[in-house]
């Protein structure tokens, strides 16, 4: 399921009920809800297909004929529905009549609650039964997606209402109010919900902390206020798309209790779900929510209703007499179709008991152990190093006379800084592997690159040990060693960055962390290359002087001290570069 380079589970809140409905294999279990197939195409206004049936009444048990027919059609996606409630859930099982053509779907945990076709060989009618399930509603009605082509199709085309004999006419129905099946009443919100009660009244979790949805409305604001045995749910956002929240037993999806508001255009569909696995959600059934009201104003989608604390009986809804893990996700939706989330949803640091003492808090949308990571390799690998080994090539005549703990200065700051380097990334090493609770099978080629920038990193000042002394022959030798594996790491160091900061468990706001490693690495080279040239005019000046035979020694120092000037300039100006690069990163991971 995981595609590479997502992180298994953590903080993956897919929700991505995607590609559908047709499916040469018709295998569309995901469109299940919306019934739309992701054409990216608008669908068709006026149906030319139609659904008949064999009867008009029924009774639970009965199994009635149900046929699709009109123009030659590839993909269909067939689904009985409350005709009160028809974004509900889908009600009773198919039976196939021809199952070369038709197949059955088990659609939001319902086996054969919906029928699909089997390939995209065109057909013009489709025949199957549906069972009236005990349970079944006063009203029923049926209906289908039909795709004629790709660009082509129409979806939910409605079919004639069949009815139990002994309820009432379905028009007088939804204006009378049966106390047994009536669907949830819906109703507009019509004031802004309020975080002046957080932390006292209400439970509150916001991004940012500061989150007031009565003044900056686009924020995300989730709350929980206990009344006696039940609990009031408000959620606020930016409106286009989705939001989302989740009761979780761990940081990781899966078996979750999910609920979504999902924007259909018009209304707000308030939408309880749970997480089988880490994929899509699975649409439950919207009985236990009371009180569902919504608004969709200037941008901004709210959406409230209660929950019983404990719903004995329900299945997939937590009692919330007790502590989890709350998740926060928002995304796209499109015509009720809902997208993974754009960004990692955001997590609370730890378990929480809504119902309990109303809290404030916040959340972070990633773990601390990966901003510490990324954090401590940014240090280890952008400021450190480099100016470790500027130091190294360039400023080794410039301190060679000042001593230091009876060492020449410049190598007393190059090994300090380089041993700095080593023992950072060691350190952020084991972060990674502590967080994932073992190795990060779906990070990509950035693991890989950073063990091999971490061993070189180790083995840099092994080597820097046992270096043989100034005029041993084999000095030679290591003098080319050290530089290769130095050079080596900082190259693969430079590209497991590029890599690491695109992973999904820490994700740095796009695309300016792209511009501003591309800005690093150019001030970097940029200043290298001043230096080597510098280095270069410096050695051409003495080679004429040299020739000249005027006052070399004099004239030599003149240039050499003028030249120091201007290294120790360069050096000034680049480390105040290298450190704000530094400071825009460390800062953009101190605010995922
Ligand atoms: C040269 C410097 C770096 C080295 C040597 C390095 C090394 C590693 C290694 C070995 C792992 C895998 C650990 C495991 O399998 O559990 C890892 C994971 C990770 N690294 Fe780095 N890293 C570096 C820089 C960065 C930077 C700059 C960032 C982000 C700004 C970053 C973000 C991550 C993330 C998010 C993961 C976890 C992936 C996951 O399991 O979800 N790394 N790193
Ligand atoms: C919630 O609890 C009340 C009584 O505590 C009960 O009457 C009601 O049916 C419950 N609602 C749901 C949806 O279970
Ligand atoms: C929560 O409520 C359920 C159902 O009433 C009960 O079985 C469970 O023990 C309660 N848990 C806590 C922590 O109170
Ligand atoms: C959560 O809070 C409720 C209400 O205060 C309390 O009854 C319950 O015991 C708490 N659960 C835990 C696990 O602390």
């Amino acid at each position: 399921m995981a595609a590479p380079g997502f992180t298994p589970g953590a903080f993956v809140f897919l929700l991505c009920i995607n590609s559908v409905a047709n499916y040469p294999s018709g295998k569309v279990t995901q469109s299940c809800h919306g019934m739309i197939p992701e054409h990216g195409h608008r669908p068709q206004a006026d149906p030319v297909h139609h659904i008949t049936v064999s009867q008009v009444t029924f009774r639970p048990g009965d199994q009635v004929e149900v046929a699709l027919s009109g123009p030659p059609f590839k993909g269909f996606l067939l689904e009985a529905r409350n005709a009160e409630d028809l974004s509900g859930v889908p009600v009773g099982s198919f039976t196939l009549i021809d199952s070369q053509m038709s197949q059955l779907l088990t659609c939001e945990d319902i086996q054969g609650s919906a029928v699909s076709h089997t390939s995209s060989s065109k057909k013009t009618e489709i025949k199957v039964y549906w069972n009236a399930p005990s349970s079944a509603p006063n009203h029923i009605q049926f209906l289908v997606t039909v795709v004629e082509k790709y660009k082509i199709y129409w979806v939910k085309i409605p079919s004639q209402i069949i009815s139990q004999p002994d309820a009432l006419p379905f028009t007088t129905l939804k204006a009378t109010v049966s106390p047994l099946s009536t669907p949830t009443p819906v109703s507009r919100l019509t004031k802004l919900f309020s975080a002046s009660d957080c932390g006292n009244k209400k439970f509150c979790i916001r991004s940012p902390l500061s989150c007031d949805p009565e003044k900056e409305q686009a924020c995300v604001f989730l709350s929980f206020t206990k009344h006696d045995h039940s609990v009031m749910v408000e959620m606020s956002g930016p409106g286009e798309g989705y939001l989302s929240f989740a009761f979780s037993h761990d940081r990781w999806m899966g078996n979750d209790d999910a609920y979504l508001c999902i924007n259909e255009g018009q209304t707000v569909h308030v939408q309880p779900a749970h997480f089988s696995g880490r994929s899509h959600p699975v649409m439950d059934s919207r009985d236990p929510l009371e009180a569902v009201a919504w608004r969709l104003a200037d941008g901004v989608m709210q959406c409230s209703f209660r929950r019983n604390i404990t719903l004995p009986g329900v299945k997939n809804r937590f009692d919330l007499n007790t502590s989890y893990y709350i998740f926060l996700a928002d995304g796209t939706a499109n015509d009720g179709q809902i997208y993974k989330h754009s960004q990692q949803p955001l997590i609370t640091y730890e378990k929480h008991n809504v119902t309990d003492y109303p809290k404030n808090i916040g959340g972070s949308r990633s773990s601390l152990l990966l901003k510490v990571h990324g954090a401590l390799m940014f240090v280890a690998w952008m400021t450190t190093v480099s100016i470790g080994v500027l130091i190294a090539r360039f400023f080794r005549s410039v301190w060679s006379k000042a001593f230091f703990l009876g060492e020449a200065a410049w190598f007393q700051v190059h090994r300090l800084l380089m041993l700095t380097t080593s023992v950072l990334t060691c350190i952020a090493f084991i972060m990674p592997f502590i967080y994932r609770g073992g190795w990060s099978w779906h990070a990509g080629y950035h693991p890989y690159l950073g063990c091999i920038v971490t061993a070189l990193a180790v083995l840099q000042p092994l080597l820097a040990a046992f270096r043989p002394p100034l005029h041993d022959p084999r000095r030679q030798m290591f003098n080319w060693t050290h530089w290769s594996v130095g050079t080596a790491a900082r190259i693969i160091a430079v590209a497991a960055m590029f890599l690491g900061m695109d992973l999904p468990g820490l994700n740095l706001p796009h695309p300016w962390k792209t511009y501003a490693m591309i800005g690093f690495v150019t001030w970097h080279i940029g200043t290298e290359i001043v230096l080597e040239i510098h280095a270069y005019r410096l050695s051409r000046k003495v080679e004429i002087l040299d020739d000249d035979r005027i006052q070399i020694l004099q004239s030599l120092t003149v240039a050499e001290a003028e030249g120091h000037a201007f290294k120790k300039m360069v050096l000034a100006i680049y480390v105040c570069g290298n450190v704000t690069f530094l400071i825009i990163f460390l800062s953009a991971i101190n605010h995922v």
